[in-house]
């Protein structure tokens, strides 16, 4: 077999034979098969596609590339989440907590953020002393004793995805839907966790830009992981705004502290009760509407923000940042964005709002880039929020004045303001389960 044929295949649009995507994982993994090689068959992929069939063949390819986490040690039905990422997206620090103080363990393995989308690594690791590189077995006792750990992959987990997922950022080959779908799952596969509830964002700041590409990517996910065995579902969210109010490592750890507290923005709030409804009737918990109360009920009683103090201090983190967030401080560079006219926030440009961000040190360009925990931005307005002349936009956080200018203006470029309030987005689209498709709005 040769890796020309299978790129002049998919090239010309042919379904590809297992064995075909065998040789191709196997072949790169072990590096006979050249980055160029590869970034060729990926951009015709981007271009043709794959069928069903296709992609899930490679899921479990690279699913099997390397490790496989083995959880049944650890006693109790084990919940996994995945968002495929957003901007101002916190919700693993709330939903994880609320979860496992229900008694349902989440064994969370997280990346860190590259270009626009925020990492949830590097959010927990602004809390001194968190670590997130822990072995496996350290990471088992946590998740079995406080109930939620979250950690960077242990061991040699998907070596395939590693390879893949740097070259793809490098070769504009990410927003394909079954690269995204693979990547994933192959993940969430070889995490090990019995059930998984995946977060699908939708909108400006996400890859997948419309409600229904993000639910063809949800339908695959869904089916992939169903056909090995893992229960999962999918929500489809609003990704065409930040978050909540707060981008940024420090800044997001706050106000994941703040909701948990019960004082959350609710858009914040809200989705997060959905996901960890939605994972807690994966458990086996009770129906969504049950698991939904019971979610709201663990905020309300401080129970969530106990749980995540407990992890905190479980994985080397300060716990007095959880109960005194104002021990972060701020960033020694402040800047006010103020409207210079009356009106309606109209849109926003996510994506573009997640590059001020990293432009003022709290993200990276290239993966070996250090990170500031305290720059980000908080905004005051987003979509639909009124505002007249000279009130606050948006604070900008920055260790260095340089920085403020070029994302002060990377964010005003990527609001559009007006006189028309717009019409209301929906915060949450549709449920996706191996049922079928539950429109929500
Ligand atoms: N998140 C991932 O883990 N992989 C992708 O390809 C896209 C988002």
């Amino acid at each position: 077999m040769r890796m020309y044929d299978i790129i002049e295949a998919k090239r010309d649009g042919r379904e590809l034979t297992d064995e075909e995507i065998d040789f191709f994982v196997k072949g790169y993994v072990e590096g006979s098969i050249p980055d160029y090689q590869a970034a060729a068959f990926c951009m015709a992929i981007y271009y043709r596609g794959m069928s069903e069939r296709e992609t899930a063949r490679l899921t479990l390819d690279m699913a099997h590339s390397g490790d496989m986490v083995d959880l049944s040690s650890i006693p109790g039905v084990k919940v996994d989440k995945h968002s495929t990422g957003g901007v101002g997206d916190k919700t693993t620090l709330i939903v994880a907590p609320i979860v496992a103080s229900l008694g349902v363990r989440v064994a969370k393995m997280s990346g860190r953020g590259l270009g626009h989308t925020g990492g949830t690594l590097d959010k927990l690791e602004s809390i001194p002393g968190f670590q997130t590189a822990i072995d496996e077995s350290r990471f088992f006792d946590i998740v079995s004793t406080v109930g939620c750990a979250v950690a960077g992959q242990t061991g040699n987990l998907v070596p395939a995805d590693k390879k893949l997922y740097a070259l793809r950022d490098v070769t504009a080959t990410v927003d394909s839907l079954p690269l995204i779908a693979s990547s994933i799952m192959s993940k969430k596969i070889a995490a090990g966790s019995d059930k998984i509830l995946l977060d699908v964002k939708c909108g400006s700041g996400a890859f997948m830009k419309t409600p229904k590409d993000a639910v063809a990517l949800a339908q695959v996910m869904v089916r992939i992981g169903e056909n090995v065995g893992r229960t999962t579902a999918a929500l489809i969210t609003n990704m065409d705004r930040p978050l909540g109010h707060c981008i940024g490592n420090a800044l997001e750890v706050q106000e994941a502290v703040r909701t948990l507290q019960g004082e959350g923005p609710d858009d914040l709030t809200d989705v997060c009760v959905e996901l960890a409804a939605g994972m807690l009737e994966l458990a086996g918990v009770g129906d969504v509407s049950a698991c939904r109360s019971a979610a709201r009920e663990q905020i309300a009683n401080g129970k969530g923000l106990d749980k995540f103090a407990e992890m905190v201090a479980a994985q080397g983190g300060d716990a007095r940042y959880v109960r005194d967030p104002k021990l972060f401080g701020t960033d020694s560079c402040v800047r006010e964005v103020r409207a210079t006219s009356s009106g309606w926030v109209r849109r926003m440009d996510t994506e573009r709002v997640g590059i001020a961000s990293a432009v003022l040190g709290a993200g990276r360009e290239r993966k070996e880039d250090s990170i500031d925990p305290l720059a980000g931005i908080v905004l005051e307005r987003k979509t639909g929020d009124e505002f007249i002349e000279g009130d606050l936009l948006a604070t900008l956080y920055s260790a260095e004045e340089s920085r403020l200018d070029d994302a002060e203006k990377i964010l005003r470029d990527a609001v559009e303001l007006g006189d028309e309030r717009p019409d209301p987005e929906p915060l949450i689209y549709a449920r996706v389960t191996r049922d079928g498709v539950e429109r929500l709005s």
